[in-house]
C-alpha cells in the first residue's frame, strides 16, 4: 500500500500566514501538521509516499526533504500545475501509485488516533474504497454523504446547501486502482474542479464497494485560522495524554523559582522562562524566553519566541516573534514568524501597525 497526501491548494482562507509559507507547514502543538500526516501514514505501516505539491511546493521539499528524518519513509513529490481538484490530484499521481492500493490523506486535516486500525480494515477486505464520516453540526461546507439503512452508500455530494445527512467526508481516503477509471470518466464541477466526490460517486455508481467508516473522535480540516487554534488544542491534549510527565520538560529550559508551571505544560530545550505563569495544555518552543508573563491554556508559543510583560491565551505564536508589554491578553490569536506586536511609548499615542495583505486585527 502507498500513501498520498495532498500539499498543493491556495490556502486563501488563510491568508496572510499562507502569503509566505504552505499552510500544511502551519505547526500545531510545535510541529507542522503536514509532519503529522507523514508520521500517521507511517505509523500505518506506509512506506512510500508521494506529496502533490503546487506554488509552495519548494517550501515543502526543503521542510520535509527525502523522508529520512521520519525514518524509513521514502518520499516522492508530484508537482500539480494548478489547483484543479482533489481527484485531479489523484489523476496526475497514476505514474507514482501504478496499481497499488493508496491511502490518499489530505496534508491540512489532523484526525484523532491515526490511521492504523483504518489501513487495516481496508487491506482485509476487498473494497473497491473506503471513505471516512464524521457526523457535524453543519455539514454544507463539506462533501457530504447519504447511507442507506443498512449503512451502504446510497450518494455523496460536494458542498450541498440543503445536505442530506450530517455525515461529513473526513480528508481521508482509500482506493485500489479503479480509481482511476473514475477519475478519467468525471467531468470539473461548476466551481471547475475535478471532485472526489463525484469520483467516489462514480464508482457507485458503477457497482464498486465503498465502505464508510463512521469516525468516532475528533477530526479538524483546517481551512480557517479558528481550525488551526482548535486543532492545536486537540492535539495538545492528545500528546500530553500520551507522554510521561517526566519528558515534558527538557533538562536544558531554565525555570526560575519564581515561576509557576502546570504539569501539562511541554517546555524544550534551551527555553527560559523567568517569574512567569505557564498553565496548561501549552506547548513552548526550542529557545523560547517568556518573562514576567502569563501564558495561558491551549497555546503554543514556537522556538526563539519572545514574550515579554504580556499576557497570552489560546493563541499560536510562531517562531522568532516578539509580543512585548501589551497592555490587554492576546487570546484566540494566530501570529505568523518574526512578527512583532509590542506597546509604543513614542508620541503621539496612536495605534501604529505596519501590516500585510488580508491582515485581521480586532482592537479593544
Ligand atoms: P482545500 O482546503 O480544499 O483548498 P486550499 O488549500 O486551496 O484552501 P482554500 O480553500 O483556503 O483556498 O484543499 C484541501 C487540501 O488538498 C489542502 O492540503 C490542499 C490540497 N489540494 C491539492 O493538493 N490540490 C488541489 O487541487 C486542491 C483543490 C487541494
Amino acid at each position: 500500500m502507498k500513501g498520498l497526501i495532498l500539499s498543493g491548494g491556495k490556502g486563501t482562507r488563510l491568508y496572510p500566514l499562507t502569503y509566505t509559507r504552505a499552510k500544511q507547514l502551519i505547526p500545531v502543538a510545535n510541529k507542522p501538521i503536514l509532519f503529522r500526516v507523514i508520521e500517521s501514514i507511517r505509523n500505518a505501516g506506509i512506506r512510500e509516499i508521494g506529496i502533490v505539491i503546487g506554488s509552495t511546493g519548494e517550501e515543502i521539499r526543503g521542510a520535509v526533504g527525502n523522508g529520512e528524518q521520519f525514518g524509513d519513509v521514502k518520499i516522492t513529490y508530484i508537482p500539480q500545475e494548478s489547483p484543479d481538484g482533489l481527484a485531479h490530484a489523484v489523476k496526475i499521481s497514476q505514474d507514482f501509485l501504478q496499481d497499488d492500493d493508496f491511502v490518499m490523506f489530505l496534508g491540512d486535516n489532523v484526525i484523532q488516533g491515526g490511521i492504523n486500525q483504518l489501513v487495516e480494515e481496508f487491506t482485509q477486505h476487498a473494497w473497491t474504497s473506503q471513505i471516512v464520516l464524521k457526523e457535524v453540526l453543519d455539514p454544507r461546507a463539506y462533501g457530504v454523504a447519504k447511507l442507506r439503512e443498512d449503512g451502504s452508500v446510497e450518494y455523496l455530494v460536494e458542498k450541498p446547501k440543503e445536505p442530506p445527512s450530517k455525515l461529513a467526508l473526513v480528508g481521508i481516503y482509500m482506493f485500489d486502482h479503479h480509481i482511476f477509471e473514475a477519475v478519467h470518466a468525471i467531468k470539473p464541477s461548476k466551481r471547475g474542479e475535478l471532485e472526489i466526490t463525484d469520483a467516489i460517486q462514480w464508482l457507485a455508481e458503477n457497482g464498486y464497494t465503498i465502505y464508510p467508516h463512521i469516525h468516532q473522535g475528533w477530526w479538524v480540516d483546517t481551512g480557517k485560522p479558528t481550525d488551526m487554534l482548535e486543532a492545536n488544542s486537540l492535539v495538545m491534549e492528545e500528546i500530553l495524554s500520551e507522554m510521561a510527565e517526566a519528558e515534558r520538560v527538557s533538562p536544558s529550559a531554565v525555570i526560575n523559582h519564581n515561576s509557576m508551571i502546570d504539569h501539562r505544560v511541554i517546555v524544550s530545550e534551551g527555553a527560559l522562562i523567568t517569574d512567569s505563569i505557564i498553565r496548561g495544555p501549552a506547548t513552548i518552543g526550542a529557545h523560547a524566553r517568556i518573562e514576567n508573563s502569563y501564558v495561558g491554556p491551549y497555546t503554543s508559543i514556537d522556538k526563539n519566541v519572545t514574550i515579554r510583560n504580556c499576557e497570552v491565551e489560546r493563541s499560536i505564536i510562531l517562531e522568532e516573534s516578539t509580543l512585548e508589554d501589551l497592555p490587554t491578553r492576546l487570546q484566540d490569536s494566530l501570529i505568523g514568524r518574526k512578527a512583532t506586536v509590542k506597546r509604543g511609548t513614542e508620541k503621539p499615542r496612536a495605534l501604529k501597525m505596519n501590516l500585510g495583505d488580508y491582515s485581521n486585527i480586532q482592537i479593544i
